[in-house]
Parts: C-alpha cells; structure tokens; sequence
C-alpha cells in the first residue's frame, strides 16, 4: 500500500434538470485545480464528481421532455460527463445517484439513523420549493402582490402535507456548535461560517426527510409507501464513493473523512448543517472542510433561463481557449466572493497576464535560445546576485501558492506567481540577453539559462490551472514527462545544459477584437 497522504475533494452532484453552465464548470474546476496540484505535490488524491438523479424537480423535468425519468437521466448525465471531458477535469470517479451501489449506500445510512435513534414518523404540514428542493418555514417567506410565496433564494414554495419521516436536527445543535468551535477551518470562507453558525443558534426544527407523493427516489427500507428525501439521498454519494456501507477497509478507510466538499454559497446549509448532522448521528465522521464558492453573474446581470444569458462553458472555451477561462475564472474574483464575466475582463486578463506578460516571457527567452544557443539548454556560467535573485523568487514560490492552495485562494496564489513573472520580464530588459549576444556570448547563456529554469518552475505550478497549454511550455523546455511533479522543483529537476530543445511556439494567443466573429 501507498504511504502517501491522501486527499479526497468533491464536488457537489448536479441535478439533471438542466444543460450544464458556467455554474457547474466552475465548482468543478476549482476541484480539478485542487486535485491536479494535490497530485504533484505527491498525494494519493480521489477527486468525484457526479449527477444528482432523483426528486421531484428532476421527475418533473422528465415529464415536461416526455420522457421516463431514466432515460432522462441517462441522457441529461451524459451531458455533464462530456462537459468534464471538454473541461479537461481530472476526475477519478463520476457518481449518479441512481446506481445500485448508491441506492445501497442510502438505505444503509437510513437504517443507522433508524438504529440510533434518530428517525420518527409523523406528518409534513409546510412549505417546499421545487427548484431548491428544500423546505422552508412560514417566517422565511416573502409574498408577491399575486399572493405567491418566495423563498429566499428567489424559488416559489408550494404547500405540502404528507405522512413523512423525520430526522431529529433539533437535537443537534449544541453538536454542530462545538464541532464548528473546535473546527475553525471546518466552513470557509469564515463570513460563510459566521452565516451558519448563527442559523444554527437560532434553533433547528427536525426535518422531513422523507416524501410520499411522487416516487422517484431511493424506498425508505422497510416502508415503501416513502422515499428517501433528495437531500439527504445526495449527499449521501459523498460515502457511496468511497465505498460505504463497507467501512473498515477500502477507500472509506483509506479517503474518508473528505479533506473538502467544494459548494456554491447556495447549498451552504444543506452541507454544514444536515449533513454532519446525519453523520455524526450515524456514528460516521463529518468532512474535514467544506468551502462555500460565489455565484457568477454575466455582464452584471443575474445569469438565468429566463433572461437567456446563461454562459456555455463550452462557447466561451471555444471563443477564447479552455486554459485561458479556467484561468480567468480563478484569477479574476478572490474564491469566496461573488465574480462577473464581463468580455472586456475576460479579455484584459488573456491578453495582458496571459498574453504578454507570461507569454512573451516564454516565446522570447525560447527563440532568443533556439537561434542563439543552437536550438539547446544553454551552458550557464557562474551566477550573479540578479541571477540568484530571480532563481531563488522561482524555488520560494512553491511554499507560498501551497499555503494559498491550501485555503483555497486560488487568486492569491495566481498573483503570487504572477510576481515572479513579471519579475523574470523585468530582469530579461534589465539583462538585455539581445545585447549580450556580441558582447558577452557566456554571459547571454547564462541569463537565458536563469530564465528557463525560471520558466519551469512557472510552468509546473501552472500545470493544475492551464494543464493543456502548461503541457507545451513544458514541451518546449524539454521537461520529460516524469519530471513535471513538484518534487522537481528546485534543483532536483533543473535543466541539462546542452540538451536538444524543440522548435518553440507561442502557447497564448492575443484575442484580437476583429476577430472575433470569424
Ligand atoms: N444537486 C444539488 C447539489 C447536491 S450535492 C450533494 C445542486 N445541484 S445544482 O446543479 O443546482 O448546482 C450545483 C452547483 O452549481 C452549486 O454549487 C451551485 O452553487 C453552482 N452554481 C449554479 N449556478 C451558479 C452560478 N451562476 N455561479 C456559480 N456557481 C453556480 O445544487
């Protein structure tokens, strides 16, 4: 067995209600940047993702297409598994909750729940929204002047009374309390932690977690008049993934708790409140973090059917590269915060931080070698403080954009490396390698060997960000495959004077307006 350190990240299961948008690919990539970084810094990483099959809104969704709710779901999945393909995500696994091994999975948990305790029957009398497919209370509401019912997330309620299961959340609280307490990284960001922590002093009702006037979702064992609410049958995928019901050996024991559930700030409440609830009633350990992401807007307005200005994550992609948007949307609003995509932004940061300033580092000090070394790493000779400078601002970055990564502040760690960028552009002018060429032929080999190796450190950090194009920039250096892990940073890994490199090529386009229709 492995004696690595193991990292277990997931993202939340879609509902397959729905085209995937910008939304989705956003909460997976920040998984995928986690995970890809994870992996070169030598962890034994599980990264899932998946779909969200049952409930009410999905059912309802197969019914307006006039399809079966499997075939429904089989086809709509389908459409987030090819997304993560385009995206370029690193998932391990891709879980749908209508699989056996989940099914299975839900009714173990339910039958621990049982067990303890913690389940009663009695009747549902209250509010519930489709599209959020959460209940809500009387005092949580807000009525249009047609007399409808909103809840705070902007869905309509409808009432609904049923024979319905309930969990036992109001003897939690004091629980969940001390967990956070003890836990201070357990919510990030910590303005999401205060939210939930006040919710939760506010006192918890029990909750329904079970429905009997549709069937579409997992039997409750042992009374098939119910099925299992969708809430509490989604999050159970999280365990189903790694194995539970199994959990002495395996990947439960190997991966569980997860080190993070990345989520939108929107279903905030269902992970750090019900679901360590659920666990810790089940006798199961809750996850080591979850972290709560913002919403995206386009152009400053609200993305939505309805105002049809939903962002395809696959036109945007198409129009200005795959690894040029997933840099922009982990570069352009600190994570935690709300961000607008907005073209003129999207464009700035792919011609300016992208473009110029990374790009023309590369393609400058590669032709410069490929026409003056003899298309080879060129010979340093001894080293200057400038020299060392630079080098040394390289080997401390990995230490800074782990601490960043480790927050999940993909922006910082993007700024951070972005110093040592413009720092390597700033000492390529200041150097002048083109003047060098006559004068002092060693001495340019030895500024465009300080430079290369500053790209490579560059390079293998960005890999987790922009792992298409970072691929070619360490092409372009000759990096063999098996040497892009962090373990080669710093010397270990550094270039061999000498040895052949192939022909270079600009790895990040300029968007040019005209463009842009052709
Ligand atoms: N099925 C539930 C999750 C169950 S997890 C046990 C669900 N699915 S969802 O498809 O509606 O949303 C999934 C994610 O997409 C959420 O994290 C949500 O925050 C995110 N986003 C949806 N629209 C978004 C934006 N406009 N911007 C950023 N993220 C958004 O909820």
């Amino acid at each position: 067995m492995s004696d690595k350190p193991t990292y277990y990240v997931t993202t939340p299961i879609y509902y397959v209600n729905d085209a995937p948008h910008i939304g989705h690919a956003y909460t997976t990539l920040a998984c995928d940047v986690l995970a890809r970084f994870k992996r070169l810094d030598g962890f034994d990483v599980r990264f899932l993702t998946g779909t969200d099959e049952h409930g009410q809104k999905v059912e309802k969704s197969a019914q307006a297409a006039g399809k079966d709710p499997q075939t429904f779901t089989d086809e709509v999945s389908q459409n987030f598994r090819d997304l993560a393909d385009f995206m370029n995500f690193s998932h391990d696994d891709f879980i749908r909750t209508t699989e056996d091994r989940h099914i299975k999975a839900c009714q173990a948990i339910w039958k621990k729940l049982e067990e303890a305790g913690d389940i009663y029957l009695d009747n549902y009398g209250g509010w519930y929204a489709v599209r959020d497919e959460a209940f809500y209370g009387e005092d949580e509401l807000t009525k249009t002047p047609d007399g409808k019912r909103i809840a705070p997330s902007g869905a309509e309620v409808e009432w609904v009374e049923e024979p319905s299961y309930f969990f036992k959340l109001s003897e939690w609280g004091d629980r969940l309390l001390a967990h956070y307490d003890a836990n201070p990284d357990f919510i990030l960001p910590e303005s999401r932690r205060n939210e939930v922590t006040s919710f939760v002093k506010g006192g918890l009702n029990d909750l329904s977690i079970s429905r009997t006037t549709f069937n579409w979702g997992v039997p409750v064992p042992g009374d098939d008049a119910h099925i299992m609410y969708v809430w509490l049958d989604a999050l159970t995928n999280y365990i189903t993934a790694v194995g539970y019901p199994e959990t002495e050996s395996g990947n439960y024991a190997k991966y569980w708790p997860a080190d993070l559930h990345m989520v939108g700030k929107d279903i905030l409440r269902f992970h750090a409140v019900y679901w360590p609830a659920f666990l810790m009633a089940a006798g199961l350990e809750p996850p080591k973090r979850i972290f709560a992401h913002g919403w995206w807007t386009n152009e400053g307005q609200k993305i939505s059917k309805s105002l049809g200005n939903v962002i395809d994550p696959i036109e945007l992609s198409n129009k200005y590269g795959l690894d040029q948007v997933r840099y922009f949307l982990l570069r352009e609003v600190p994570f935690g915060n709300d961000g607008d995509f907005s073209h003129t932004a999207m464009v700035n940061r792919m011609n300016g931080e992208l473009a110029n300033d990374f790009g023309n580092l590369a393609q400058r000090v590669l032709s410069m070698t490929a026409k003056n070394c003899d298309g080879k790493v060129p010979n340093p000779g001894e080293l200057s403080d400038d020299d060392n400078a630079l080098l040394g601002q390289a080997q401390g970055l990995l230490a800074a954009v782990r601490e960043h990564m480790d927050r999940q502040a993909f922006n910082h760690a993007l700024e951070t490396i972005w110093i040592v960028i413009r720092a390597a552009n700033a000492y390529v002018d200041h150097q002048a390698p083109w003047k060098l060429r006559k004068e002092d032929p060693a001495r340019m080999e030895t500024v465009l060997y300080v430079l290369a190796e500053t790209i490579r450190h560059l390079a293998i950090l960005c890999q987790p960000v922009m792992p298409g194009t970072m691929a070619k920039m360490l092409d372009q250096l000759g990096v063999p495959a098996d040497a892009r892990g962090f373990e080669a940073l710093g010397e270990a890994g550094a270039l061999k004077p000498g040895a052949e490199l192939p022909k270079p090529e600009g790895v990040f386009p300029r968007f040019v307006e005209e463009d842009a229709g052709a």
